[in-house]
Order: structure tokens, then C-alpha cells, then sequence
């Protein structure tokens, strides 16, 4: 029976205070390379790196194992690996480096979104951060500038090399690895997102936002349109033709990143203001689509409120689903066939009664009819 697996956790070079009996006793020591060298000279080495999931198989049938990972070792890190393949882990964590990059910028993170774009696509990280008041990234190297530049807006600061002499925290690049990017809004003493979740309406009323002669998306066409775009926390989405905001900052309440388009300057006024009335960013852009959406990054879902062909040709960048909303009857084939050749498509046309009192009763009161036409991949 292989003996209990020890995981210590390593900051600033070195294992946790009162652990350093427990790597001296070890026969085989586990860990990065340059880590391997640095703290366990003359041990028994396996490096962990490339394939990984035989190394650490083969490691946890034997004897006498300290691993040695970064920071926290159970956060974002290899404890999630070794705790599927055996039950007898004990896990002494150093400071994570995220710990360390709030401590360092002397801001609470009780209330920070953590993500990771370390081996993985940075898009969803990327989006969280647009969001969110409190974010830290972690990264990998090469992909730091990528993320700082795309945060642009939102003043991002990177913590570098924590814990070495060569710790630094700073906003322009190059950046050294390993890293952190972090961002946040200028501290007020709120918790900022405790606990975390989804508002508790949706689909708010039109007298939730300002808008201009009629131009915005009814409630009830709203929440047919939310439901089929599915905006959440790490989703970037487009609202084309965005009127008074009111998609885009519904979207925005749920979580997602989002980028409001119109060519109407006074749209992408409304938009700015129900943004500020409802406390959550949006990115306008002042421009006719199809050419204002070229250069955005790609959307996980897009809702369109006006715009033809070429306008749908750059939806077709979603990776998830398209929402287009039509009051005319004759644009509705023709949009249903240009979704089809990506997407899969269903239509309905919603003929909402709201009920208005009248002479001590209740009367139907028509809205006009709108077709909500979904292409979804
Ligand atoms: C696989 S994650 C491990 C996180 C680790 N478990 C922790 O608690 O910090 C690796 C990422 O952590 C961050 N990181 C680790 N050590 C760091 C350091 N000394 N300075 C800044 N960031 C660090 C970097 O973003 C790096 O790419």
C-alpha cells in the first residue's frame, strides 16, 4: 500500500513554515524542473510536465512522495489531478500567487472572481474581466499581452514574479512569467459581488430603461430573446442595432461581457445612460453595421435588432446563437434562410395581450406582433 501522498505548496521559494521536515524525510520529490533544483538537490526527481497523467499514475503508487506545486497547491493547481487518483493526500498550502497579488495592490479579494486562462483559451477569462468589478486572471506565458491589451479599458495591472527578487507589479509591457492580471474598480468598502448570482428578475419592463418613440424591445420579445442568447459570466455578447440598450444591459446583469451597436448617436446615448442607471459596463460603438462589427472580437451570441444580409453574414461569427427580431413579415423567409446555412434555425412569431384595466374589468391590449427567429449551432 503506497504511504499518504504530501503536497506542499512553495512561495517565495520556499515550502510552508514547519513543513521542511516533511521534503527532508521524502525519498521521491515531485515538482517542476527548476523547483526540483532549487529545493530538493540530491532527491530523487520526477518532473512533471509532459504527459502528465501517467507521471502522476505512476507517482501515487509509490512511497515516500512530497510534490512540491506553486502557491496553493488545491487552487487551480495539481491537487485537482491527484485527488481523483488517490483519497490519502494531505495538502500544506503556501499563499497562492493570487493571495499574494491582492496583498501586494492592498485590496480585499473575498469578493474577486478568479479565472484562469493557463492552458486554455482566454477569450472567457478575457470576457469575465470586461464584466466584473474584481477579477484575477492567471496566465500562461505568451498569452499576458494578449489579455492586458484586450482589457485595455479596464486598467488592468500585472503582478509578476511574486515572491522572487524580481517581483514586480506594474501595467506596461513586457511582462515577465509566471503572472497574474489583475483588475479593479476603485474600492468604496462594498463587497462588490457577494454572493455571486444572476439578478432575480429579468426581462424588466420598458420602464426599466429610457428609450426613444417606441424603440425598444418589448418584455416579452425580451425574455424569449435572453432565453435563446444565454448571456452568463465569460460570454461576450453583440447587441446590433442596440436602441435604448435594453438587450445589451440585460445581458450585461446576467454576467456577460457585452458590445452595443448603432449608427444613431442618440441609441448609443440611451444605451450609455440605462447602462449608468443600471450599474453594469457596456462598450458602445457609433457605427453602421456590417462594417462597425469587423474588428470586435467574436461574440458568443448576438442579438440582432435591425440590419440585413451583410449584418447577418458577420453573425454568423457566434459560436453559440443568433437572435434576430423582425416586425416585417417579408423579411422573415429570407432571414430564416440565410441562418440556415450555418445555423439551426426555429422561428415564432409572439402575439403578446397584456391585460389593462377598463371599466372595473380587464381588457386585452395587442402588442404588435414580433417574429423571434433563433439560429443556434
Ligand atoms: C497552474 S496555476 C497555479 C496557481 C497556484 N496554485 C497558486 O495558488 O498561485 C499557474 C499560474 O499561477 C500564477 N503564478 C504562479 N506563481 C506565480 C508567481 N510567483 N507570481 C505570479 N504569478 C504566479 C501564474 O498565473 C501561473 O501561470
Amino acid at each position: 500500500m503506497p504511504g499518504t501522498l504530501c503536497v506542499l505548496g512553495v512561495a517565495g521559494g520556499r515550502v510552508p513554515p514547519g513543513t521542511e521536515p516533511l521534503l527532508e524525510r521524502a525519498r521521491v520529490v515531485a515538482g517542476g524542473r527548476a523547483v526540483l533544483e532549487q529545493l530538493a538537490p540530491g532527491k530523487e526527481h520526477v518532473v512533471l510536465g509532459k504527459d502528465l497523467d501517467a507521471t502522476l499514475r505512476a507517482l501515487v503508487e509509490r512511497t515516500g512522495v512530497v510534490v512540491l506545486a506553486s502557491g496553493d497547491p488545491g487552487f487551480f493547481g495539481i491537487v485537482r489531478a491527484l485527488s481523483v487518483l488517490t483519497d490519502d493526500l494531505v495538502v500544506h498550502p503556501a499563499p497562492s500567487s493570487v493571495a499574494v497579488a491582492f496583498a501586494r495592490l492592498g485590496v480585499a479579494w473575498d469578493d474577486a472572481l478568479v479565472v484562469s486562462a493557463h492552458g486554455r483559451d482566454p477569450r472567457a477569462a478575457i470576457n469575465t474581466a470586461l464584466r466584473h468589478p474584481k477579477v484575477a486572471i492567471l496566465t500562461q506565458p505568451g498569452n499576458t499581452e494578449l489579455i492586458v491589451e484586450a482589457l485595455a479599458a479596464r486598467s488592468p495591472v500585472v503582478a509578476e514574479a511574486l515572491g522572487t527578487p524580481h517581483e514586480r507589479v506594474h501595467a506596461d509591457p513586457p511582462f515577465a512569467d509566471p503572472n497574474v492580471v489583475i483588475v479593479h474598480e476603485p474600492a468604496d468598502g462594498r463587497v462588490t459581488i457577494w454572493p455571486p448570482r444572476t439578478p432575480d428578475r429579468w426581462a424588466l419592463p420598458e420602464d426599466a430603461f429610457a428609450f426613444r418613440a417606441g424603440m425598444i424591445t418589448k418584455a416579452e420579445v425580451r425574455a424569449l430573446a435572453l432565453a435563446a442568447l444565454g448571456p452568463g459570466t465569460g460570454d461576450h455578447i453583440w447587441d446590433v442595432g442596440c436602441g435604448s440598450g435594453s438587450v445589451a444591459i440585460e445581458c450585461a446583469r446576467l454576467g456577460a461581457a457585452v458590445t452595443a451597436i448603432d449608427h444613431d448617436e442618440h441609441a448609443i446615448a440611451l444605451t450609455t445612460r440605462n447602462a449608468q442607471t443600471h450599474g453594469v459596463p457596456v462598450r458602445t460603438v457609433h457605427g453602421k453595421a456590417p462594417d462597425a462589427l469587423a474588428a470586435l472580437p467574436d461574440p458568443d451570441a448576438v442579438f440582432v435588432g435591425g440590419g440585413g444580409p451583410a449584418v447577418l453574414a458577420q453573425a454568423a461569427r457566434a459560436r453559440r446563437a443568433v437572435v434576430v427580431t423582425l416586425a416585417l413579415v417579408d423579411r422573415i423567409a429570407p432571414t430564416i434562410e440565410q441562418l440556415a446555412t450555418t445555423f439551426d434555425v426555429t422561428a415564432t412569431t409572439l402575439q403578446a395581450n397584456r391585460l389593462k384595466p377598463l371599466a372595473g374589468g380587464h381588457r386585452l391590449a395587442a402588442e404588435n406582433p414580433v417574429t423571434v427567429i433563433v439560429g443556434r449551432r
